[in-house]
């Protein structure tokens, strides 16, 4: 279909929200050449059945918790996990009987009950989620088992928390806001970086307004992770291709922003996406890949196992991708896990009367030309560290390799559970922070042109609710200090 410009123009400015309009080839009005003018979208028929956003589900006094996926970090999370208060590991999962008994071995030397064993079938996990003897089941598998693992266990009347990202394709993400509205199930996507100190901090200072109105933010995951992505699993052979523990090389077929949660979660908190505003289109566009193809090869030259690597297309090592949102604000998210350069999320938040930026480090905040001196960002930090970090961040940090975050999203989780409270991150925020990978795969595709970003909530952005960042109505779960001797003792955190 071809339209001259006007007429063109004409339709984008008639068009009532949800209607489709397809990307069409134009010309050029002065001329010149042919050009592509549109937003593509895709449509759906969608409405919401019911909202799950600020939903309170009945309390839970003990939230019985089975894992799925006992590899790095699922066994890290039942780590955490046990020692929260008010939980019980019921079950672990991993097709790998190994994993399974590391994390039973960790649990029975804390003289905590061991769990039901799952392992050594790919399904193995459903049957740990056809008992009824489970609240919330864990997930920490390779991506593309995330959706449908946690729409099945919705289905059998579990809640989800489920690592990122929690969905890869749009078709994964409306599964999952549908299942969770038809089950009224909670499906969390474990978006850890929203529990970090600085971003906490600066969600908690520009809802009081320091920043001013929002303007722009920007998030990113720029994470030289080149050796990692190619490392063989071990006992790895050319016949034995390991393919769920080479999950990360594969996805890098994708060409787009494939792991933008990390970055733009915190950035949406602080603007209140899905929450009085909403994503509305994007543009993304990705580099050459200058590194992936090369080491592919290099490796090959070496060992047989990465033949299967060879000529596949990787994705551009850096891209770039600029969302515009319904009330004008900008975010840009960048993603490179290969390029090497130092550790960064970036996390940008930039207003009418302030700005804070947290990489390249040390974090910093102004309110005007100049970055405030150490000792103002310390009177800024101690006014205004939400209560959530004020109750648990310092046993979190102790606690916690990572810093801190992992533990203080566990105990938040665990603690609304018990308390019958809405969660922090729902089913909408898991498929917009994840939707995000999809859409630029099809921006990046068609050089870099605009795509309608979905609105999960059917409208229901309009009236939500912001991220509640008090800790009313809960609060009172504590902690276990466990000891390596088989006792373990339960003590409450005070304020
Ligand atoms: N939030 C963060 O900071 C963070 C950090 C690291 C990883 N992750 C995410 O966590 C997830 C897991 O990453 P990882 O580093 O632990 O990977 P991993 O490869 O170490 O662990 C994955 C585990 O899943 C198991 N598994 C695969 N298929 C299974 C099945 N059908 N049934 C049961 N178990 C199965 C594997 O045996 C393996 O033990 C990924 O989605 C990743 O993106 C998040």
């Amino acid at each position: 279909m071809s339209l001259k410009y006007f007429d063109f123009l004409k339709q984008i400015i008639n068009r009532k929200e949800g209607d489709p309009v397809e990307m069409v080839r134009n010309v050029d009005p002065l001329g010149k050449s042919e050009i592509v003018w549109g937003i593509k979208e895709f449509k759906t028929e969608y409405s919401t059945r019911f909202n799950m956003c600020g939903y309170c589900a009945p309390k839970l006094d003990v939230v019985r918790i089975g894992f799925i996926g006992l590899g790095e970090r699922g066994s890290n999370a039942v780590v955490r996990i046990s020692q929260i208060e008010g939980v019980e590991i019921k079950a672990l999962s991993d097709q790998r009987e190994a994993s399974v008994k590391a994390s039973q071995s960790y649990l029975t030397g804390k003289g905590i009950p061991a769990a039901a064993e799952y392992f050594g079938k790919e399904e193995g996990w459903k049957e740990m989620c056809n008992h009824d003897d489970v609240d919330l089941v864990y997930i920490c598998t390779p991506w593309h088992q995330h959706t449908p693992m946690a729409v099945y266990a919705m289905e059998h009347g579990k809640h989800v928390a489920v690592e990122v990202p929690a969905a890869r394709t749009l078709d994964e993400c409306w599964q999952l806001v549908e299942t969770s509205e038809r089950t009224h199930k909670h499906c969390m996507m474990l978006e850890n970086c929203c529990y970090d100190f600085f971003e906490l901090l600066t969600l908690n200072m520009a809802r009081q307004g320091l920043f001013g109105e929002l303007v722009h933010g920007e998030g990113g995951y720029m994470h030289s992770l080149l050796e990692m992505n190619f490392a063989k699993p071990k006992g790895a052979s050319s016949d034995n291709l390991c393919a769920p523990e080479m999950f990360r090389l594969k996805e890098n077929y994708r060409n787009g922003n494939l792991y933008p949660t990390h970055g733009l979660g915190p950035v949406c908190q602080a603007m209140n996406i899905n929450r009085g505003d909403k994503m509305e289109y994007l543009t993304s566009m990705s580099s050459a890949d200058f590194q992936m193809a090369d080491k592919a090869r290099e490796l090959a030259a070496k060992d047989s196992f990465y033949n299967q690597f060879l000529g596949k297309p990787f994705r551009g090592n850096m891209n770039a991708t600029i969302v515009r949102t319904q009330k004008g604000r900008t975010i840009m998210i960048q993603h490179d896990v290969t390029s090497t350069r130092p550790y960064s999320r970036i996390h940008l938040l930039s207003g009418t009367k302030g700005i804070a930026q947290k990489w390249p480090e040390p974090a910093k905040i102004s309110f005007g030309e100049e970055w405030l001196n150490e000792e103002e960002f310390e009177k800024l930090s101690q006014e205004f560290t939400p209560a959530l970090v004020r109750k648990i961040g310092d046993f979190a940090k102790k606690t916690d390799e990572k810093g801190g975050k992992d533990f203080m999203m566990d105990w938040r989780l665990i603690d609304c559970l018990r308390n019958g409270l809405p969660l922090d991150q729902d089913v909408y925020d898991a498929a917009l922070w994840s939707s995000i990978a999809p859409l630029t795969e099809w921006s990046v595709a068609h050089y870099s042109s605009p795509v309608r970003v979905p609105d999960f909530t059917c409208g229901g952005w309009k009236t939500n609710q912001p991220v509640n960042l008090s800790l009313a109505g809960g609060g009172n779960t504590g902690v276990r200090i466990l000891s390596n001797v088989g006792t373990s003792e339960v003590y409450e955190t005070h304020c």
